[in-house]
C-alpha cells in the first residue's frame, strides 16, 4: 500500500485511530493475561529532535494500548525511528537489525517496526522487504499517527505491512504523546522543509514545509505548562520561515511574542534557524525576552561563498558574518552554536580556510562538524569533483581542533558567576549530584536532591571542567 499524497484531511482521523487503540487494548490485555506479565515496548530513536518528538508520539500510542516501556530491545514491540541525513545513520540501523532478528527468534510475540526518515527512501524499503523479512511493519514520517492501525493490520495479516506516504498536507493532532521529561518538551511549530540545500535529504523525506496554526501551538504549550512543563523547545527545520504557509501569515518573531505571554512557562528554546531567514525583528524579540534562552543555533555549513552558492544556502560569507555582528551587538553574551560540513564537492583548501576563518571570527560555544556524506537523490550526489576522503578527513581534524580550543575557552568564561539552572536529572555517575542546564545549554552538576528536578535554582558555577561546570547551590 503506497500513497502518493493524502489530500483528504479527515477531521475525525484522531478519533478513528483511538478506536484502533481501544481494540488493541483488549487484544493485548488478553495476551498479557495469558503470559502472566505486562507486554513491553522499546523505541530506539536516531537523528534529530523531530524524530525524538515523533518517538514520544509513538510511545503515547503504545502506552495507551497497554505496553510498558523497557530500556532494551528485549521487548514485545520494538520500533526503530530512523534517520538518513548521513550514510552512517543508515549503517547503524542495518547493523542492529540482525540483533533484532535473533531476539525475535526467542520471543514469538515480538513485533518489529521500522519508521522515520530512512523509510521514505524506496531503495531502503526494497532492501528491507527482500533481505530483512522478519520486520513486521514499515511506515514513514508522514503517518506515524497511524501506528495503532498498522499494528492491527499486521495482526490480521501474515505478511509485512508497508505504508509509506510520499508527502502529506495532513496534520493529525490530539493523539496521546508520552513525554520523556515531565518538565521540558519539544513542540512542533512546522513540519518539512522547502530549502533544498543541495546536499540534504531532509526535504525529500520530510516533505514540503507546513506551519501549524498558532492557536494549536499556543494551546499545546498552555496544556504542557499546566502539566508541569517549564521549558519548551520549538521545533522546525527552519523556524525562521514559520508562518509563511498559513492562511493568515504570521512571523516567527510574532509567534514568540505570543508564547512569551504564557504564564508559568520559564524557558523558550528553538531550532533550527536558517541564517537566510533570520530577521532583525527576531533579534529584537530575543533581546527583549525574559524567557528565550541565551542561545542560538545558527548553522553556517561552509565559510566559502562559492561553496555556499553550490550548497543553495542563499547567503554569502559576508551576509552570515554581518548577521552574527547584528546578533552580538544586540545580545553580547549570546551563546552561538553551529553546524559545519567538510568536504562538500568542489571544496578546495582555500574554501576550507574560509570556513576556518568564520569559526575564528564568530567563536562558537560549540559546533557540530560533519564530513560530507553523499545522499542519493540530492543534487550534490551527482556533482563532479567529490573531495577525496583523506583530504576531507585532514580538514575535518584541523577544524575540530580549532572548534574545541575556542569552545573550551568560551565555556569557562562563566566560572565564578551565579546563574539559573534548570535541574534535569540525578547525575549518572554520582547520585549525590544533580545535573541541570544553564540558559546557554551548558551542563552543570551540583549537590542536591531529586525533589529539585524540573525546577530552576541559582547556582554558583565554581569550576569549569571543559564542557561542563561543577557548581554550588546558593
Ligand atoms: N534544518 C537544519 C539542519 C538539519 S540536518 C538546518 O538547515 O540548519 C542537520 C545538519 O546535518 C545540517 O545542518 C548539516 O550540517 C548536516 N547535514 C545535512 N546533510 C548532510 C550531508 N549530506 N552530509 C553531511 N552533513 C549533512
Ligand atoms: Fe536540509 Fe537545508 Fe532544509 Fe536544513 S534547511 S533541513 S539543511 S534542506
Ligand atoms: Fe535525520 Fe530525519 Fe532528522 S533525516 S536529521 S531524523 S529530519
Amino acid at each position: 500500500m503506497r500513497k502518493e499524497i493524502n489530500i483528504n484531511v479527515s477531521e475525525s482521523e484522531a478519533q478513528r485511530q483511538l478506536q484502533f487503540v481501544d481494540e488493541l487494548k483488549e487484544i493485548y490485555q488478553k495476551k498479557s493475561d495469558e503470559l502472566g506479565r505486562p507486554l513491553t515496548y522499546h523505541i530506539a530513536t536516531f537523528g534529530c529532535q523531530m524524530n525524538a518528538k515523533d518517538s514520544e508520539k509513538l510511545a503515547g500510542i503504545l502506552e495507551k494500548i497497554g505496553f510498558v516501556e523497557t530500556d532494551t530491545e528485549v521487548a514485545d514491540f520494538v520500533a526503530y525511528n530512523t534517520c538518513t541525513v548521513r550514510e552512517n545513520a543508515n549503517t547503524r540501523v542495518y547493523g542492529r537489525l540482525g540483533y533484532l532478528n535473533s531476539l525475535k527468534k526467542k520471543n514469538p510475540n515480538m513485533m518489529i517496526a521500522l519508521c522515520g526518515c530512512m523509510m521514505q527512501e524506496d531503495a531502503v524499503v526494497d532492501k528491507i522487504r527482500k533481505s530483512y523479512r522478519f520486520v513486521d511493519i514499515i511506515f514513514g514520517t508522514h503517518n506515524i499517527f497511524k501506528l495503532a492501525e498498522l499494528i492491527q493490520a499486521r495482526l490480521s495479516s501474515k505478511s509485512m505491512i508497508i505504508d509509506i506516504w510520499k508527502d502529506t498536507d495532513q496534520i493529525v493532532e490530539d493523539l496521546p504523546s508520552e513525554r520523556k521529561y515531565k518538565f521540558k518538551a519539544g513542540v512542533n511549530i512546522m513540519y518539512g522543509c522547502n530549502n533544498f540545500c543541495s546536499y540534504c535529504i531532509v526535504p525529500y523525506v520530510r516533505g514540503r514545509e507546513r506551519s501549524r496554526n498558532p492557536e494549536d501551538i499556543l494551546r499545546e504549550i498552555r496544556e504542557l505548562v499546566a502539566d508541569g512543563v517549564v521549558e519548551i523547545m520549538l521545533l522546525g527545520q527552519n523556524v525562521n520561515s514559520y508562518g509563511k504557509t498559513l492562511e493568515n501569515p504570521m512571523t516567527f518573531a510574532e509567534l514568540l511574542i505570543e508564547i512569551e505571554k504564557i504564564e508559568g512557562l520559564e524557558r523558550i528554546r528553538f531550532m533550527t534557524s536558517h541564517p537566510k531567514d533570520l530577521s532583525d525583528s527576531l533579534i529584537e524579540v530575543m533581546k527583549n525576552s525574559k524567557k528565550i534562552c541565551n542561545h542560538l543555533h545558527l548553522p553556517f555549513q561552509s565559510g566559502s561563498t562559492k561553496i555556499l552558492k553550490i550548497m543553495n544556502r542563499k547567503y554569502t560569507k559576508e551576509d552570515y558574518l554581518s548577521l552574527v555582528d547584528r546578533i552580538k551587538a544586540a545580545m553580547p553574551n549570546i551563546s552561538l552554536t553551529t553546524d559545519i560540513i567538510i568536504g562538500f564537492p568542489g571544496e578546495t583548501e582555500e574554501d576550507f580556510l574560509e570556513t576556518l576563518d568564520v569559526v575564528k571570527k564568530v567563536r562558537y560555544d560549540s559546533a557540530y562538524t560533519f564530513l560530507y556524506s553523499k545522499r542519493t537523490g540530492t543534487p550534490a550526489a551527482n556533482m563532479e569533483s567529490q573531495v577525496e576522503d583523506s583530504v576531507a578527513k585532514d580538514r575535518f581534524d584541523r577544524l575540530l581542533k580549532e572548534v574545541q580550543a575556542i569552545s573550551s575557552e568560551l565555556t569557562s568564561k562563566h566560572q565564578g558567576s551565579i546563574q539559573k539552572v534548570l535541574v534535569e536529572e540525578i547525575n549518572e555517575q554520582d547520585p549525590t549530584l544533580m545535573t541541570g542546564r544553564l540558559s546557554n545549554n551548558v551542563l552543570v552538576h551540583f549537590k542536591g536532591n531529586k525533589d529539585m528536578i524540573g525546577k530552576i535554582f541559582n547556582v554558583n558555577l565554581k569550576e569549569c571542567k571543559g564542557f561542563y561546570y561543577i557548581g554550588e547551590l546558593v
